[in-house]
């Protein structure tokens, strides 16, 4: 017996069903609301409204549980590889040693960029961000593989190509942007091994893998791969609603995740711990700054639309910045100011009465700092990380077949009709 709402408005009375997810949250359906009743609902940021039903990720935000595909991230991150976690996210469950290798093969085959793609780079200028360097070539690999027009192409082929070629596209971004010999992947090296390679070899100075980095580098990637329906998780779906190719729709996406509010907050969170130093400021003030309505300022890497806890993902990853810079022997100073932030707003009642604790962004930030990655390259990692969870929303709604083009109404405000004056009566 499904349960259901009932809504009163100017004395009729209507019913609409209630569903329930896995984990017994409740949504109320008002896909037939307008239909019946005339009226539409008005969310503003959606902080409300459910998109879509999805069976890919399961975020608590109260409780601070985050899951792909039923298996909680704390577990990936111990035992599995981004590899596999990217598997199990766009496929539905862990791969066989098979399933795996095949996998391994196909990204491996897949990992090289068309050399005509280094043109494209030396036509954007010196200092272009290389976030909107990596959304411009990724839909620009539509160009290169137009078959996925068609949608023949086996699905497994065009996914395992994006997954392995947006490594090369970053590193290749890094290295041209410095004037150096762009590095190819290799056959014997791991996805995290490889891309680390990509961005630091060098003919005169060898990379040495270091195994600990490259598991940091894996644990990082596993924690931002999915996060339900985030703000560029929905402009995937948004963008891939109207059939574009998956190109297009991933380009939305990292183009989404740009923004400081979004994944773009770590490298905000750096710059904001470097403006403080520089300011020879208190963290007090800063944080009496983010308090203060009136003033614009905001702790980065600070709340979550969803976490009203801490964000689980935050958890381990400020654990591991303590266990690389220890086994490293190195110390960074925005550690410690990180942790010092985090101590004193979690005492202070207005975090605490806004629930706003650290998220995934806070410290991710001090562990690319110590992988070497540029600071204007940390949002092209948590694309990276991200891009299978993208794929897997984006491949469950074409797979939906109650997906539709994605088109919200609105509330007009606007004036009421009136006529056109000609410019000389105005
Ligand atoms: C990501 O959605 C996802 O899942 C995203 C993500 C993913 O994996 O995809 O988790 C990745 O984007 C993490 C968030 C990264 N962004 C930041 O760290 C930027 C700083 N954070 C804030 O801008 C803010 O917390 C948001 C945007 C993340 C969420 O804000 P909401 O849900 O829109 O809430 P809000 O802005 O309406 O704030 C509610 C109150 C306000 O105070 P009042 O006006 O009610 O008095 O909380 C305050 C805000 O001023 N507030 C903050 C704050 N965040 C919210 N005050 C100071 N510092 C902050 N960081």
């Amino acid at each position: 017996m499904t349960e259901a709402a009932t809504l009163t408005y100017q004395g009729k009375t209507y019913e609409l069903p209630v569903i329930e997810g896995t984990e017994g949250e409740k949504g109320i359906d008002i896909s037939r609301l307008r239909q019946t009743s005339g009226l539409i609902t008005l969310d503003s940021g959606y902080a409300n409204t459910g998109s879509c039903t999805s069976a890919i990720t399961f975020m608590d935000g109260e409780k601070g549980i985050l899951r792909y595909r039923g298996i909680p991230v704390e577990q990936l991150a111990r035992h599995s590889s981004f590899r596999e976690t990217a598997y199990l996210l766009v496929r539905g469950s862990l791969p066989t040693r098979k399933e795996l290798n095949r996998f391994s093969v196909l990204l491996n085959d897949a990992s090289l960029v068309h050399e005509d793609m280094k043109v494209f780079y030396q036509n954007f200028p010196k200092g272009s961000h290389p976030m909107g360097i990596l959304s411009s070539m990724v839909n620009a690999l539509r160009s290169f593989y137009p078959e996925l027009q068609t949608m023949e192409e086996e699905i497994d082929i065009t996914v395992t190509r994006l997954l392995s070629k947006v490594r090369t596209l970053a590193a290749m971004s890094y290295k041209m942007s410095r004037g150096h010999t762009v590095v190819y992947p290799r056959p014997d090296l791991s996805y995290c091994a490889n891309f680390l390679n990509m961005m630091f070899d060098s003919p005169v100075k060898p990379y040495e893998i270091d195994e600990d980095l490259v598991e940091a580098l894996n644990v990082f990637w596993i924690l931002h791969a999915d996060h339900e329906q985030n703000c560029s998780t929905s402009a995937v779906r948004m963008v891939g609603s109207g059939r574009v190719n998956l190109y297009a729709a991933i380009s939305a996406g990292i183009a989404a995740l740009w923004g400081p509010l979004h994944g773009g907050a770590n490298q905000a969170v750096v710059e904001m711990l470097q403006d403080i130093t520089a300011s020879g400021k208190s963290m007090q003030h800063y944080i009496e700054r983010a308090k203060d309505r009136q003033d614009p300022f905001r702790l980065m890497g600070f709340g979550h639309r969803v976490y009203k806890t801490y964000d689980p993902r935050a958890k381990i990853i400020k654990v591991m910045c303590d266990r690389v810079l220890d086994k490293l022997k190195i110390s960074d100073p925005l550690l410690d100011m990180a942790k010092e932030m985090e101590e004193i707003a979690l005492r202070d009642d207005y975090f605490i009465e806004h629930n706003l604790y650290p998220n995934v962004d806070f410290y991710s930030g001090i562990i690319l700092r110590a992988i070497g990655i540029p600071t204007n390259m940390f949002t092209v990692m948590f694309a990276i990380g991200r891009l299978p969870g993208w794929i897997a929303q984006w491949k469950e709604s074409m797979d939906d077949p109650q997906w539709k083009l994605c088109r919200p109404r609105q509330i007009y405000v606007g004036p009421a009709e009136r006529d056109y004056t000609p410019v000389d009566q105005r």
